[in-house]
């Protein structure tokens, strides 16, 4: 069901101060998981680099996306901490016609990702299990807490652990590492051959292994999200991955 009107978007950022660690291997899965019949989902790239954007054009997924052209305006880093840009970035991301509008941001600080975070119903970060990710990942939140403090609350935020490799200390460590921030930990996904495989073939994980690992842990987190979001019950899920959402 689209969106009655734009207001009706729901928007959701997958964004980290630290390049690699995975928001657009869970931008475009998480996307493709969620336009599950119940809610239409489109995908804005608003990283330069356009590897959401080539994912989507290889004409696979079964969601529509947008990519903002920055670099046609005459130089990024004007055009984004410009007025005009962020007013534009604002239009632009509102005017997405579908229940939720999924956004893959750079992994660099720019205006417009904080414009981005001020536009918000959730933000996910993707964190690895390195204490660099970790450092990151609470850069990033100062940003996300700036953004309440403008906004007065919102938006929520899920730390996702990402890339994890559960047979490792510092992997099955993660989860209570990221729990210290006082924010939500959602379910994390394991380092697995299948995620960058389907992208090498423009496919989610649900196309291109479905019943796979993979495939069940990107369906656990869009649970969760939808959770989060008001959307819909929960999935079961193992207790070991579990951290409970605030109502
Ligand atoms: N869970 C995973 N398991 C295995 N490989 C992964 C996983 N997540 C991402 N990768 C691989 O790691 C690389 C970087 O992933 P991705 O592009 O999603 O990260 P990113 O945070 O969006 O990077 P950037 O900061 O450059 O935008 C890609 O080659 C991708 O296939
Ligand atoms: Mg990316």
């Amino acid at each position: 069901m689209a969106a009655a009107n734009e207001a009706m978007t729901k928007k959701l950022i997958v964004g980290s101060l630290k390049g690699g660690v995975g928001k657009t291997t869970v931008a475009v899965n998480l996307a493709c998981a969620l336009a599950d019949g119940t809610r239409t989902v489109v995908l804005v790239d608003l990283d330069a680099q356009g590897t959401a954007t080539e994912w989507l054009e290889a004409g696979h997924l079964p969601i529509t996306g947008q990519g903002l052209p920055l670099e046609n305006t005459g130089g990024v880093r004007r055009w984004v901490e410009s007025e005009q840009g962020v007013k534009r970035l604002v239009e632009q991301v509102l005017s997405v016609d579908a229940d939720l509008g999924i956004i893959d941001l750079p992994p660099h600080l720019s205006a417009i990702a904080a414009a981005a975070l001020t536009l918000a119903d959730l933000v996910i970060i993707p964190c690895g299990a390195s204490v660099a990710d970790v450092s990151a990942t609470a850069k990033t939140l100062d940003l996300v807490r700036r953004a309440r403090a403008i906004r007065g609350g919102d938006p929520p935020v899920i730390l996702v652990p990402s890339r994890v490799d559960w047979r490792t200390s510092a992997g099955r460590a993660i989860e209570g590492a990221l729990a210290e921030f006082g924010e939500l930990v959602g379910p994390g996904i394991g380092q697995r051959i299948v995620f960058a495989d389907s992208l090498g073939v423009g496919e989610w994980v649900g196309q291109y292994a479905p019943g796979s690992a993979a495939h069940s842990e990107i369906e656990v987190l869009a649970a969760f999200v939808s959770e989060v979001l008001g959307d819909k019950p929960p999935l079961a899920r193992p207790k070991s991955r579990r951290s409970r959402p605030r109502a």
